[in-house]
């Protein structure tokens, strides 16, 4: 081995034990970085966090979206239809632009395009015992806020959980 390949393999050497320190907690925390979209779409805010709070995108892959833009006249039991035009297409690529980067499994539609019925939600959520789920002050999983204190800035921490009584 020559010097300068054996420097190399050093250098090698050195930068995986370094990559091991600081490659890995950053990525535990990317997912929750990516939970808050680089940009804000105004119309998603007003149509879609009127009956309940903004689901982040990245909790959804992009055919899910789809599947639920497509369906919005039979939304989950309700109508929520979108008459503007322009605000249908901004909030259909916004939702594309920005969907399906949180967690893997995400990738794939889960049952009825719920967030609440993700692979990573479930196993999450796995300790919270049933009844909890049925308090007056939660009523549904899908009511992220009743205990993601800050959920409606796109922030699932665990510093800003409580469970409400
Ligand atoms: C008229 C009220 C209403 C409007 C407007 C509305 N939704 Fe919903 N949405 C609901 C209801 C009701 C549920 C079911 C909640 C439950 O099961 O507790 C729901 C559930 C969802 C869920 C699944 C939550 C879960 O369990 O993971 C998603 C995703 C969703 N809505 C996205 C949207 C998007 C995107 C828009 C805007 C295009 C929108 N919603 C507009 C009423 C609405
Ligand atoms: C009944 C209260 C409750 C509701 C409602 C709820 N969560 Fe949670 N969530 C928790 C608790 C408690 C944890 C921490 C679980 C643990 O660590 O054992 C958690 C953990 C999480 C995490 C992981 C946070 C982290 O950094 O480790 C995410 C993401 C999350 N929830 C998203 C959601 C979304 C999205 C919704 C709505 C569709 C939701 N949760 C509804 C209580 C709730």
């Amino acid at each position: 081995m020559s010097r300068s390949m054996f420097r190399q393999s050093i250098l090698h050497a050195l930068m995986c034990v370094v990559s091991v320190f600081f490659v890995i907690p950053h990525a535990t925390q990317a997912g929750e970085k990516k939970l808050k979209p680089a940009t804000l779409s105004k119309a998603y805010q007003t149509e879609c966090a009127a009956c309940h709070l903004a689901y982040p995108p990245a909790m959804l892959p992009g055919q899910s979206w789809d599947n639920i833009m497509k369906g919005l006249s039979k939304h989950y039991g309700t109508d929520a239809s979108i008459d503007d035009v322009d605000a249908f297409k901004e909030i259909s690529q916004w939702l594309q632009d920005h969907a399906g980067t949180y967690k893997k499994p995400a990738l794939f539609p889960p049952p009825d395009d719920r967030i609440s019925k993700t692979y990573w939600f479930v196993k999450e959520h796995r300790k919270i015992a049933s009844d909890v789920w049925l308090r007056d002050s939660i009523k549904s999983p899908s009511n992220c806020a009743a205990c993601h204190t800050k959920a409606d800035q796109f922030d699932y921490r665990e510093r800003n959980i409580r469970i409400p009584d």
